[in-house]
């Protein structure tokens, strides 16, 4: 049975996503109304620049005051596509103390502050959905929270930004210039508002942060995430990488200790091989795996940035939260009971590619072995090349936790015969 009286949304934010989420409303609305249960109105939307021309967006909804909208009384849900931490934070809290479900992809923002975030909502009876929080168009947030909610999740490994994947591939397929890429990234929508949080990993972190937390059932924040971005990478990284018959790919990695008592979070760049499933994600795609008990291994794929796809996801939280409006329930919240710890970096076991500028004369290779030896990272291959008294060393280990690599590092930058270290970087995917 359809309700006439139709359900009543807020709109804040209306730039690359929240336009595409105001298009589909419009277009799709008998769709909408049909799956609801019930018409959805959109009743506000609330942006900085009000003479901004918005092709098909209602003028008469445009409003610069974003806390009176949410504070009206009459709406039912709230979808905040601003962004950032604040006012994005008290327009969220005050749309729950106003009687408001929220539908945010506002990843910062949960990262930082999902818990009280979640406890602002449950207090009030409101939903918190944010599908479009990670990883564009795939369904991510709702299969960990939900599909998999009876299950054991011991790792997710992906792609989770779409403007560093795309800049990477720009720069390997065609040998575009990192800027070239960047600026292409951020005309297309793809990067963040700051593009310092695409390329520094802060918008990679979040997302790991946040599917951390719903796959261990723990509190992991973005500063729990250890972050490196890909300013650090190099054309020679890239190459040396392809020599291997590997790609250089922004990874995020969340794994359970294998005791099983705590659970790690990390985002940098890692060398994958060709023949492996993410080596083959382009473009702005995005692809995440998850390896969970019962399960096995699932792939998520799809488009992971752009106003269309983002809008997708949030269009299907709106449903979601609509139809629990209707039948006077909410949906799953926060499940943070296992109360894991987040272990350092230093903790992580992986492998590492260490590229080193060494003197070219006898002895110099047997001192670097040692120093490795004496850390416990096992080597697995070498490969130098020389030229004029110096040389270039490559080096690749078995799997050392990163604690110790590190110190590796520190004793191999004291060697008078290494004149520096010019890369490290993790191999992954093996
Ligand atoms: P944009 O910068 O394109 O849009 C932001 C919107 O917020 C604009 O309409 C802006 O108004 C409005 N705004 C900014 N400050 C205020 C304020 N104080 N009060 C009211 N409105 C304000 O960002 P995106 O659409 O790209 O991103 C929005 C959110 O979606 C972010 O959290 C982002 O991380 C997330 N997201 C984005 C994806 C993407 O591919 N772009 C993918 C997944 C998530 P005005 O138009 O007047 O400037
Ligand atoms: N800037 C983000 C990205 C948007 O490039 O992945 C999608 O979350």
């Amino acid at each position: 049975m359809m309700r006439t009286r139709p359900l009543k949304v807020a709109l804040l934010g209306c730039g690359v996503v929240g336009s595409e989420v105001t298009r589909i409303m419009t277009t799709h609305a008998d769709d909408l109304a049909a799956r609801i249960g019930a018409p959805v109105e959109l009743a506000g939307i609330a942006v900085r620049r009000p003479d901004k021309v918005r092709e098909g967006v209602p003028a008469e909804l445009i409003t610069t005051d974003a806390t009176a909208l949410v504070k009206r009384g009459d709406i039912d849900v709230v979808i905040e596509v601003i962004g950032g931490i604040e006012p994005a934070r008290t327009l969220i809290t005050t749309a729950f103390e106003h009687g408001a479900s929220v539908v945010s992809a506002n990843k910062a923002l949960v990262a930082a502050d999902g818990a009280a975030l979640h406890a602002a909502a449950e207090a009030k009876g409101a939903d918190l959905y944010y599908e479009a929080a990670v990883a564009g168009a795939i369904p991510l947030v709702r299969p960990l929270r939900e599909s998999l909610a009876g299950d054991k999740v011991n790792r997710v490994l992906g792609i989770v930004n779409g403007t560093t994947n795309f800049i990477l591939d720009k720069m390997d397929s065609t040998g575009a210039g990192y800027s070239e890429a960047l600026d292409e990234a951020t005309a297309l929508g793809y990067a963040e508002a700051d593009p310092t949080a695409d390329v520094e990993g802060f918008d990679a972190a979040a997302k790991a942060a946040i599917l951390a937390g719903i796959a261990f059932h723990t509190r992991v924040t973005i500063d729990d995430v250890h972050r490196e971005g890909l300013t650090e990478v190099t054309a020679a990284d890239i190459a040396s990488a392809k020599r291997m018959g590997c790609t250089v790919k922004l990874l995020a990695i969340c794994e359970r200790a294998a005791d099983g008592a705590s659970v790690t979070a990390r985002v940098h760049p890692a060398m994958i091989p060709l023949t492996h499933p993410l080596a083959s994600v382009r473009e702005a795609y995005n692809a995440v795996f998850i390896e969970a008990d019962a399960a096995g291994q699932l792939m998520f794929y799809g488009p992971g940035a752009g106003g269309s796809p983002t809008a997708s996801a949030v269009l299907g939280d709106l449903v979601a939260v609509c139809r629990n409006k209707l039948s006077g329930t909410t949906g799953p919240g926060e499940s943070a009971y296992t109360r894991l710890p987040v272990s350092p970096m230093g903790a992580v076991i992986t492998r590492y590619h260490i590229s080193l500028d060494v003197a070219d004369k006898p002895g110099v290779l047997a001192q670097v072995a040692t120093i490795f030896a004496e850390h416990g990272v096992s080597i697995d291959t070498v490969r130098q090349q020389g030229k004029d008294g110096e040389a270039s060393l490559v080096i690749v280990t078995h799997r050392a936790a990163d604690a110790a690599l590190s110190s590796t590092v520190v004793a191999l930058r004291e060697l008078d015969t290494v004149r520096g270290v010019a890369s490290i970087m993790r191999v992954e995917g093996e």
